[in-house]
């Protein structure tokens, strides 16, 4: 049997796009996941400003910043959102939830309000394919994390039927209950995860493709960065040494000072 070929939609990062063997695979529901300050919100620009550039119908959810933040933000890396949504390229949906109620607002934060809103600014944009991103996922749930693979399941069963490719953020707290990042993970077709670690007193950023069905994916943890007027920036992949991932010195001496002091205390138990 021939192998079909795969159609795939840049996601407006060259050096990405090579990573994921060309793209994501068109109409995937691929979950962004990472740390806060990771680069998710930035990917996310990314993808939407190439989906306006290449005439796609886009649609931007966002649920923590506004959507003035939004279209700064873009500006910033060299993205004019506001000509876009002019030209009825792209709509930005916010859910800062004001009143007074403006047209593409949510009012709440609940999964059947996203979708309808969704689906009715699709309508307005016209027929085409769809790039979609809820940035983030995660605000749906906040008071239910049990929710969050219902949830997901829900927004990807009703919007994959109407021609997205879509991007999930999702945020991913070690200190919170572990439903939290997930739900978004399991119910999607590709993972891309963002990490941070700070090295030599510096901040450092990195991405790894998880998962993306249909593709075979590079494998490798690259180190990223994030700059003015370019955006996300791709330097290379990352050979994790042990020093990346040991305690620091200073941790590891306090240790063995307090194991120390608590056999002097305590010279019967065993080491
Ligand atoms: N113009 C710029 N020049 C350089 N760095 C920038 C610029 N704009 C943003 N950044 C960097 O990008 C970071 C924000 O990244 P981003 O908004 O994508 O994070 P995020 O993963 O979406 O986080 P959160 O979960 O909090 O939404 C900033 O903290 C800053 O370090
Ligand atoms: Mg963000």
């Amino acid at each position: 049997m021939m192998e079909s070929a795969v159609e795939r939609v840049s996601t407006g990062v060259l050096k990405l796009d090579e990573m994921l063997h060309g793209g994501i695979p068109k109409g995937f529901v691929v979950a962004v996941t990472g740390e806060p300050g990771t680069g998710k919100t930035v990917l996310c620009i990314h993808f939407i400003a190439k989906g306006v550039e290449e005439g796609d119908k886009c649609i931007y959810v966002t649920t923590e910043e506004s959507r003035e933040s939004i279209i700064k933000q873009a500006a910033q890396f060299g993205f004019d959102f506001r000509k876009a949504i002019l030209d009825r390229r792209l709509i930005v949906i916010d859910a800062l939830m004001r009143p007074g109620g403006e047209p593409w607002s949510l009012q709440t934060l609940n999964p059947e309000e996203l979708v309808s809103k969704v689906i009715e600014a699709k309508k307005h944009l016209g027929y085409g394919d769809g790039r979609l991103v809820v940035d983030s996922m995660s605000a749906f749930w906040l008071d239910a994390p049990a929710m969050a693979r219902r949830h997901s399941y829900y927004v990807k069963k009703v919007l994959s039927q109407w021609g997205f490719t879509i991007l999930l953020t999702s945020q991913y707290a070690i200190t919170t209950s572990e439903a939290f990042g997930f739900g978004v993970e399991h119910i999607s077709d590709g993972i891309i995860r963002f990490r941070r670690m700070v090295r030599g007193g510096r901040l450092r950023r990195f991405l790894l493709i998880e998962k993306m069905r249909q593709t075979p994916h590079d494998l490798r943890l690259h180190e990223i960065e994030i700059r003015g007027g370019e955006g996300l920036v791709i330097l290379g992949p990352v050979e994790l040494r042990r020093e990346d991932v040991a305690l620091p010195w200073s941790v590891v001496r306090r240790m063995l000072e307090a194991k120390k002091a608590s056999e002097l205390e305590n010279p019967d138990v065993d080491a």
